[in-house]
């Protein structure tokens, strides 16, 4: 028996997921396959009940639909709840269909163990306010900074987003122009879609320390606007591949019971990586 597994999104032609999970099953040893499934907002919760009806044990969610993904789901996890976000559609023998989010156990777990980074009693900024961020908030907050402040284009979104997880941690939030007036963060994590269309955020150089990490969850071949500037300033930087496997990671253990060692297959992840922008 082969359980399938597919990603769901609007685009998933270049998706890196199907290369990662069958890579995750040779190292697993379990027998599974793994497709790309286009949707549209209007199609999506078709297409994932479609893909139980035929036999699929699961499935992934990627953009734009991992808010919509909480409707296809009958329960979800607490995570997910809290995130208002689902990347991960676990589909059950009994027919129910539970839904989860790895995306922030994938960036903590990338920050900490594979960058070597500690988040507890460090200063995070968390840039951006929409779906990508919120989804990230929780588990940085259970990680132990001592702030995680939230800066937003538009300030509303990050002090609603703030206000929201308030009772978890030191969470504060505000606009990217109150940013000039704040001491410098050990961690930088850029959670806007800026990078995807290009555009550079209005940051001060004043955000980095001597020794800070500036992680941008959009992962491109050259680097994005926002790795060149923090390198320019003498940051250390990364983008989001390494979330990328470990949300699959997380994924790969909710569905087959089993956590692949990503550490020891990382030289044949990261050849995964297209070449090329
Ligand atoms: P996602 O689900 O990918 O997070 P979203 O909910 O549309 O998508 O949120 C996009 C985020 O990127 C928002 O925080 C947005 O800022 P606004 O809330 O002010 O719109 C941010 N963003 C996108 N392009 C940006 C840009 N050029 N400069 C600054 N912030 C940008």
């Amino acid at each position: 028996m082969i359980n399938r597994y597919t990603v769901i999104g609007q685009p998933v032609a270049h998706s890196l997921s199907p290369p990662i999970h069958e890579l995750f099953g040779e190292l697993t040893q379990r027998r599974v396959s793994y497709a790309r499934t286009e949707a549209t907002p209007s199609t999506f919760l078709d297409t994932v009940v479609a893909w139980q009806s035929e036999g699929g044990r699961g499935c992934n969610v990627t953009m734009p639909f991992k808010e919509l993904a909480i409707e296809a789901c009958d329960r979800l996890s607490r995570a997910a709840e809290r995130a208002g976000s689902v990347n991960t559609i676990h589909m059950h023998r009994d027919g129910s269909r539970v839904g989860h989010t790895t995306d922030g156990a994938g960036l903590r777990i990338d920050i900490e163990r594979n960058l070597r980074r500690p988040i507890a009693g460090r200063r995070v900024l968390l840039i951006g306010a929409g779906g990508a961020a919120r989804a990230v908030v929780e588990p940085l907050l259970l990680a132990g900074p001592t702030a995680l402040h939230v800066a937003n284009r538009t300030a509303d979104r990050a002090v609603a987003l703030a206000d929201a997880f308030v009772g978890i941690g030191p969470i504060e939030g505000s606009g990217l122009d109150a940013l000039d007036a704040l001491d410098p963060f050990d961690v930088l994590v850029n959670a806007t879609g800026a990078s995807l269309s290009g555009e550079r955020l209005a940051l001060p150089a004043s955000l980095l320390g001597e020794d800070s990490l500036a992680y941008d969850m959009a992962y491109a071949s050259g680097g994005t606007p926002f790795t060149a500037w923090a390198r320019a300033h003498g940051a250390t930087v990364a983008d989001g591949f390494g979330m990328l496997v470990e949300q699959a990671a997380e994924s790969f253990g909710i569905w087959e019971g089993v956590r692949p060692k990503t550490r020891m297959a990382w030289g044949r992840l990261r050849a995964l990586r297209p070449t090329t922008a």
